[in-house]
């Protein structure tokens, strides 16, 4: 593996690969068992958007693994002003041992990695958001002690969160259903690949979709960008919500997942939200020590 561009691009022997060394990593860090796999490294973070999670788990990682991260905000590097990013990438490959990107496009993040001359990891497109999701297949299997075989259902947007959902919970052999608004599914890239998979269905209703669930997980119904759509989709998505009826569809110990930030009252309940807030900011803390094996398994040989 030499970059996380997308889940895509990663094996099943992979992901579980990063699964168990963030589990690993997870307890050294719980026991004080100090590690400087990346002592004299220097991780750069761009963001094009917000970020609370990425940002700081990223940071903290990169310090607790013995390096040193940059906050780049790209409304004040060039790149803000045009600088194209194939330079961007080629001279900061020349700084840096890594670099983590938050953007829009996900063809600048391939295009950083086509040009650059080390690891690009993707802290969220609008297309994928791989780092967040092999934090939560890591908090899935610590609640479940498995991951093959289980139900997972998403309900809501078929954004960036359902794209890299639905391919990392296939590639581990969940089976998955997705409650999705007409004209609001994954997109064609991700269900091309499902088309291999008939463990896999897109339906309408989110009672239905979360029939004996194991996992339940939402998203907001309006991503960052999509600013001007907000009201438009609170019609579209109204009723794509986890609330008591979904949860009574479920198993019940099934889990729920959010991968923050929430919008309380509309994709999910308050109520179900702090019922479940255990397994919700868990998942938050898994952030650190899932991309802490991420920057690992891609940046221990960049010295
Ligand atoms: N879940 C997530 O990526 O959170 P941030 O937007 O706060 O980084
Ligand atoms: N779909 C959301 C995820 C935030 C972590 C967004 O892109 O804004």
């Amino acid at each position: 593996m030499k970059h996380l561009l997308k889940l895509l691009d990663l094996s099943t022997e992979e992901i579980i690969d990063i699964l168990n060394l963030a589990d690993q990593l997870k307890y050294e860090q719980k026991h004080g068992i100090p590690h400087n796999i990346l002592k004299g490294m220097t991780l750069g973070m761009i963001f094009q958007k917000a970020s609370t999670r990425t940002r700081v788990s990223f940071e903290t990682g990169m310090y607790q693994l013995g390096g040193n991260a940059l906050f780049l905000s790209s409304k004040e590097l060039q790149i803000g002003r045009g600088e194209p990013v194939q330079d961007t990438a080629r001279v900061l490959s020349r700084y840096l041992n890594g670099i983590m990107i938050r953007t829009y496009e996900q063809s600048e993040v391939e295009n950083l990695a086509e040009y650059g001359s080390i690891p690009i990891i993707n802290g969220l497109t609008d297309f994928c958001h791989p780092c967040q999701v092999l934090a939560d297949l890591q908090t899935i299997r610590e609640y479940k002690n498995k991951l093959d075989g289980l139900n997972f259902c998403y309900i809501g947007d078929g954004n960036n969160m359902a794209n890299s959902l639905t391919v990392g919970c296939l590639k581990v052999g969940m089976n998955v259903t997705l409650a999705c608004p007409e004209g609001y599914y994954p997109d064609k890239k991700v269900l091309d690949f499902t088309s291999d998979y008939d463990n896999f269905k897109i339906v309408n209703s989110p009672v239905e979709a979360a029939a004996d669930a194991d996992v339940l997980y939402t998203d907001v119904w309006a991503s960052m960008g999509m600013e001007d759509e907000v009201e438009k989709r609170k019609i579209a998505f109204k009723g794509y919500q986890i609330n008591d009826s979904v949860m009574a569809s479920a198993k019940p110990d099934a889990i729920v997942m959010h991968c923050l930030p929430a919008h309380r009252e509309e994709e999910i309940t308050s109520k179900v939200f702090e019922q479940h807030a255990k397994e919700i900011f868990d998942e938050a803390e898994n952030r650190l020590h899932a991309q802490k094996a991420v920057m690992v398994r891609l940046m221990a040989n960049e010295g």
